[in-house]
């Protein structure tokens, strides 16, 4: 019961959000972007939020944000009402927004004095070159943001994001479009923010992202959120075989006779087999293969994977997610 936990517990929680539902439109046009979720957010975490497109992370994120005004129940920053004092919880949030228009014709140092301007922090010139210095962004400073590298775009948002030294940060997709060299430079920025004791809660679209940085994950998926825990938890929960791999193409009727076969299915191309006796169900497979006069050439086992879990909660598949 909530009246009954101890204040400690109560402090721990630096985000709590309660029944929060959120609409677009009106009437027939409604959307329901997000439905009762609630979630608590603990001080020093890195918290995941984990869904497809159209899920409602943005719309969640602007709820805690103070942008969108729910349609019912509400977020407490540090115990402050969003709805009630916004101004008050927005100081203690550094944001970066999913479609970050830079202001494109300021120069990168320009923008550092008008976001510190916003934040009503005062950056003197050292202080601003410290902070770009922090994301490898010193020698931009005259450039302006409209010709920098997606991955200078995307630590230049960072850099902003944390120009009122904010306890709490807001990443919504932080990595999206980023080629894999910028996105571990991201994730390694995301790793020292969080060493230096400041929440962050980031939304993301992939497993790999969620599982290699976050500490807990929220999973939502049409406005709903399914579940919440440490990735290696929400694997566990699955009690999941290993998972084969490959592009072999053979009727799913013949992968199910084989042993250990729990369950097969495609996913995107693959033909994927979660199996409690791998080494035997591979032989069957090849059995099968010269049965056919053919090899198989491309072969995985991997371990049960968030995707998975995603897929157990919703019955969608990650080649799912990235058509829309
Ligand atoms: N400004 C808007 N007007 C109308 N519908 C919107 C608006 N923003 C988002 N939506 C809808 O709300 C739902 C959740 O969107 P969003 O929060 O952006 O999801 P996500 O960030 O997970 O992709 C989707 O169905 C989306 O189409
Ligand atoms: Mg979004």
């Amino acid at each position: 019961m909530k009246s009954m936990k101890g204040k400690d517990q109560m402090e721990e929680m630096v985000i709590r959000i309660e029944g929060l539902s959120a609409v677009y439109g009106r009437g027939a046009r409604q959307v329901r972007a997000l439905q009762e979720a609630s979630l608590a957010i603990r001080r020093g975490e890195i918290f995941g939020l984990l869904g497809p497109n159209g899920a409602g992370k943005t719309t969640l994120l602007s709820c805690v944000e103070g942008i969108h005004t729910p349609a019912a129940g509400g977020v407490w920053i540090d115990g402050i009402d969003v709805r009630r004092y916004p101004r008050v919880a927005q100081r203690k949030l550094g944001i970066q927004l999913q479609q970050t228009a830079l202001l494109d014709d300021l120069t990168v140092a320009e923008l550092v004095e008008v976001y510190a301007a916003l934040y009503e922090v005062y950056l003197d010139r050292a202080a601003a070159l410290a902070l770009l210095a922090r994301f490898e962004l010193q020698d931009k400073t005259r450039s302006l943001a409209r010709r920098l590298s997606g991955g200078q775009k995307q630590r230049l948002a960072l850099a902003l994001a944390v120009a009122n030294d904010p306890e709490i940060i807001l990443l919504d997709e932080p990595t999206a479009a980023l080629d894999p060299r910028a996105r571990r430079a991201v994730w390694e920025i995301i790793r020292r923010l969080h060493q230096e004791g400041r929440t962050l809660v980031i939304t993301t679209h992939s497993m790999e992202e969620a599982e290699a940085l976050c500490g807990r994950v929220a999973i939502i998926d049409a406005g709903r959120i399914v579940a919440c825990d440490t990735p290696a938890r929400l694997i566990a929960a699955l009690d999941a075989a290993p998972v084969l791999r490959t592009q072999f193409d053979i009727p799913l009727e013949q992968v199910e006779s084989l042993p250990g076969v729990r369950m097969v299915r495609y996913s995107g191309e693959y033909l994927e087999i979660e199996t409690t006796r791998p080494q035997e169900t591979l032989a069957g497979l090849q059995q099968a293969a010269v049965q056919q006069g053919r090899s198989i050439a491309d072969i995985m086992l991997r371990q049960p994977n968030l995707e998975d879990v995603f897929l157990r909660l919703t019955g969608k598949t990650l080649a799912a997610w990235k058509e829309s």
